[in-house]
């Protein structure tokens, strides 16, 4: 079993951020084709694209109303064929968003669904009569409140597990699966190589819609259809229908999957997805269904959690690497220091651990610089319904939070952080346009830019580079079995990679302590890999260096 994409590294692009072409401060595809020998020079293999369909863009097109067309902000269908062409011409894959859970109101199956109870598109969606005059049950949206709207027209509820602008798809009916899998052999036979979909492990909801554990706003968490009872059989069919018809590759984000439902999904013989992006890792510094907090990262628990998800999916299913995309925060500012000091081991550091990992590494745009969180000020500068929602409901309707209290929230945690435009250069707008952008410019481009770490072989840039590269020489780097060692350390996380007689050691610090570490004998005569510091003696007994990550080979 060994796949094209289990070697692959997959860059996401959130193309709203990444480079505006025609000045109008949105970033759009041609801007993409232009930047395309950058990416290609980072060495990544294929290209996942946030969605740019047709869309009024209130969750920046995850809200679809025409999955056959391009929204205009973005360029045109001819604009995307030749991102497939040129993309293709320099052996990068495209990997296209799939948002299939839900449509925008604004699709023309919702359009018709909302005008009578009796319609022939009525069920593609899912409506329910009220409770007592109330929603039919406490599930709460992702974005803040309940998670149905009352529609007068017809006198009922429909269900949006995101915006009310975002109506879940009732998947249960067997025409909408034919429309979605007819749609995807069309964007297949336009040449795309696969599909992240998004939140798929939500598309199957309990028959019966049981409340569930209400959060701190009141209502359930709207991970409550988390892997509901016809997932599997759903996504099996999606398998034979359209995904064995080319040689594709796909990930399914699975908010709210576990241990062993992820082995359903993403198992090696193929009968669904080739893996998942679970999520518990990203938890560990937020508290149950609440991200709004300053809690920190512990690095035991963050140890205990990957480690789960590398061995629980060894030798039977697939495992997505990541420390970030479009709706994380920054991971040099999360997990690591983003001072001038310590910026760049920070960020090497960190992409040392998850690149030396088992399963498939993902970039985020901009996190191969080092991009990190962005100093907001004011609730006016954010741009993402999920923070302005929040900061709506805990702040100024519930008092859960006080202004303040959310602001160092949102700074930490916002998914702007994440948003705002790549940092090409120093000149105006960082180089990603000539005009002002539609959400501000991190102030740090000056100092974090990629013109400046293109040519600087000790850059974060050229870095990143050299792991994508050793992933490529080195299939222990790929197939090696992962074992953790000193799981109760605090500052260092400490792994080894193992295939046939070879082995590496990773070491990793995440604290700016030096801390003393015995390394195993076996590697005392062994060599570096990479190094984020200047290589030191290698020793039985070592003192690692704040941010410091290495990776020897036996
Ligand atoms: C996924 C996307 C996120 C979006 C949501 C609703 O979690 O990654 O950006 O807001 O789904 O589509
Ligand atoms: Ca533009």
């Amino acid at each position: 079993m060994t796949q094209w994409w289990q070697r692959a590294v997959i860059y996401q692009v959130y193309p709203q951020s990444f480079q505006d072409s025609n000045g109008d401060g949105i970033g759009d595809l041609k801007g993409l084709i232009q930047r395309l020998d950058y990416l290609q020079k980072l060495g990544i293999d294929a290209i996942w694209l946030s969605p740019v369909y047709q869309s009024p863009g209130q969750d920046n097109g995850y809200d679809i109303s025409d999955y056959q067309a391009i929204n205009p902000q973005f360029g045109t269908m001819a604009d995307l064929e030749a991102l497939i062409r040129q993309a293709k011409a320099r052996d990068i894959r495209i990997i296209m968003d799939l948002v299939v859970n839900h449509t925008s109101d604004e699709h023309r199956w919702f359009k018709v669904s909302r005008q009578s109870r009796a319609n022939p598109y009525r069920d593609y969606y899912i409506w329910r009569d009220g409770k007592d005059g109330k929603e039919p049950n406490n599930w709460g949206s992702c974005f803040s409140g309940p998670a149905w709207d009352y529609d007068e027209e017809t006198d009922m509820y429909y269900l949006h597990l995101f915006s009310k602008k975002q109506p879940d798809l009732n998947w249960d009916n067997p025409k909408v699966r034919e429309e979605v899998f007819d749609m995807m052999n069309w964007w297949l036979e336009k040449g795309v190589d696969g599909f992240r979909m998004d939140v798929i492990s939500l598309i199957s909801k309990q028959p019966d819609l049981p409340d569930g554990k209400p959060g701190i706003n009141g209502y359930a968490s709207f991970n409550e259809p988390a892997n509901g009872p016809h997932v599997h059989e759903y996504l099996q069919e999606m398998r034979e229908k359209v995904l064995n018809n080319a040689d594709t590759i796909t990930v399914g984000e699975c908010s709210g999957v576990t241990l062993e439902e992820a082995k359903k999904y993403a198992r090696s013989d193929e009968k669904e997805l080739n893996m998942v992006f679970q999520f518990e890792h990203m938890d560990v510094d937020a508290d149950a269904d609440n991200k709004w907090t300053d809690k920190k990262m512990d690095l035991r628990e963050m140890k205990a959690v990957l480690t789960k998800w590398q061995k629980g999916l060894e030798d039977i299913a697939w495992n997505s690497l990541f420390w970030e995309n479009h709706d994380q925060p920054r991971s040099v500012s999360r997990y690591a220091d983003d001072s001038a000091k310590y910026h760049d081991v920070s960020a090497k550091m960190l992409a040392t651990c998850i690149h030396m990992m088992q399963g498939t590494p993902y970039v985020y745009q901009g996190e191969e610089l080092g991009m990190t969180n962005v100093p907001f000020t004011s609730i006016d500068q954010f741009r993402d319904l999920d923070s302005i929602n929040a900061y709506r409901e805990l702040v100024e309707e519930q008092h859960v939070f006080t202004a303040e209290e959310m602001m160092r929230y949102l700074c930490r945690k916002s998914r702007d952080n994440a948003r705002t435009p790549f940092q090409w250069d120093d000149s105006a707008y960082a180089g990603f346009s000539t005009v002002e952008p539609w959400i501000m410019v991190n102030p740090n481009y000056k100092e974090i830019n990629a013109k400046k770490q293109v040519d600087d072989p000790e850059s974060v840039f050229n870095y990143y580079r050299k792991l994508i590269a050793l992933r490529k020489e080195k299939e222990i780097i790929v197939y090696g079995t992962y074992d953790l060692l000193l799981p109760e350390s605090e500052e260092i996380y400490m792994y080894t990679r193992t295939l046939g007689e070879e082995k590496l050691l990773v070491v990793c610090n995440f604290s700016e302590k030096e801390v003393a570490v015995e390394i195993p004998e076996e590697f005392c005569k062994g060599s570096y890999l990479i190094a984020n510091y200047p290589e030191g003696e290698i020793k039985e007994q070592m003192t690692i260096r704040p941010y410091e990550a290495f990776v020897l080979e036996k």
